[in-house]
């Protein structure tokens, strides 16, 4: 058997639309009741919600990122948003990376805050190899501070609790026939990738258990690689709408998750190692790869990017409390994010590609052995473990 490789699934996701637009008049109307300089022009940024960088009406002038939060749970979005920004308030060290908070329109339910000036997002930096081991440690220094903060501190009380960050008993075990109606067929394809295989469950329910009995922290709760900006070489942590409390390791695992899954996107490519196969623009076109070469080439491209997931956890591990079973449970939840990127890429699509489905391999097989992959993935949970060159 084969894995289709011809996808171009490998450059992510596509740049925001530089399009200059005059302001919609509620970004108008939220401009002036704020006491803010009514902008100019808006672009429209990508995201789930109605995000608009403003451009100033006067020379040195402030630009906003005006954010109005839509879609299912976006009154939840708002508010954990809010609690990130009263701890910000709240403390010294967790501000560090995320752009202010400069008002909150809870009517509208829009958010403004201060722009990042010509900001790269993370995920482009990934794709063109600019996202270095020095940005991978300064994420880790921001999200070890974050973790390190009394939880105490800040009462979590009107906080509204987050979805469940592991999928229930029930979805792993069948789909209920209304939902299967509302699918397409890549998506029941990728539930069945899921639910095909018992071993997977019993990791779910296994990291479930650990996750319970974990120390509790602050955590972003989405922290993908688009969740950050780089400005100047300095990074920028945006998006805190998940915010809550809940098992560090959702954090940490997220973002290894990332670099994983990248490394398995590169597997056709010649990105990363440098090293690829019959390639064409740098994607491999009119060829399958077998079982075989994709675990040598995924090896190979993931040892290219060891070096970010080093800088990643070292940078972390100076700044957290890291309990013992931390490096596993962020292994774990490495690998339930390839199944989660599995389940978001099938979302809308006819037909699963091929590459998310070799991450969904990989994935089940972190999940299956979650200290085995920690050491494998270099994530020591010793005190003195390896230093990293920033
Ligand atoms: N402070 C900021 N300055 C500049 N760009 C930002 C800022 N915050 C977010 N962005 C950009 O806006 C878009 C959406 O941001 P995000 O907060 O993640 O919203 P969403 O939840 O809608 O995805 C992304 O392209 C992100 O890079
Ligand atoms: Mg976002």
């Amino acid at each position: 058997m084969t894995t289709d490789m011809t996808t171009d699934m490998t450059t992510g996701t596509t740049g925001p639309q530089r399009h200059r637009t005059s302001p919609p008049s509620w970004l108008v109307e939220v401009a002036r009741e704020a006491g803010l300089e009514v902008p100019a022009a808006v672009t429209r940024l990508q995201g789930r919600n109605e995000n608009q960088l403003t451009h100033p009406a006067t020379a040195g002038g402030d630009s906003f990122l005006v954010k109005r939060l839509v879609g299912p749970g976006a009154t939840d979005r708002f508010a954990r948003s809010l609690g990130h920004a009263r701890l910000v308030q709240h403390g010294d060290s967790a501000g560090s990376g995320a752009p202010e908070l400069v008002h909150a329109d809870h009517g509208r339910g829009v958010l403004v805050h201060r722009a990042v000036p010509g900001a790269t997002s993370g995920n482009r930096l990934l794709v063109e190899e600019r996202f270095t081991p020095a940005l991978c440690a300064q994420v880790g220094h921001t999200v070890g501070r974050l973790h390190a903060i009394d939880p105490a501190g800040l009462p979590a009380e009107g906080l509204p609790r987050r979805g469940p960050t592991l999928p229930t008993e029930r979805a792993l075990r069948a789909l209920p026939l209304g939902a299967v109606h509302l699918m397409t067929a890549g998506e029941v394809d990728a539930w069945r990738i899921l639910q095909s295989d018992d071993s997977l469950a019993a990791a779910v329910r296994r990291l479930r258990g650990s996750s319970a009995a974990a120390p509790r922290t602050w955590t972003h709760g989405d922290l993908r690689i688009d969740q950050v900006l780089v400005a100047d070489d300095r990074t920028a942590v945006v998006d805190w709408e998940e915010f809550g409390l809940g098992d560090p390791a959702f954090d940490t695992g997220s973002w290894v998750g990332e670099w994983v899954y990248r490394a398995v996107l590169d597997i056709p490519t010649a990105r990363g190692d440098g090293i690829g196969a019959e390639e064409h623009d740098g994607v491999l076109r009119h060829r399958s790869l077998t079982p075989e070469e994709i675990v040598r080439r995924g090896v190979a491209k993931l040892d290219a990017l060891a070096p970010q997931v080093t800088a990643f956890w070292t940078a972390y591990r100076a700044e957290a409390p890291v309990d013992a079973d931390l490096a596993a449970r962020t292994a774990a939840y490495a690998g339930w994010h390839l199944l989660d990127r599995l389940l978001a890429l099938a979302h809308g699509k006819a037909v699963l590609p091929g590459v998310p489905r070799a991450a969904a391999g990989v994935g089940k097989r972190l999940l299956a052995n979650p200290a085995g992959a920690a050491e494998a993935l270099g994530l020591h949970h010793d005190a003195a473990g390896p230093e990293v060159a920033a």
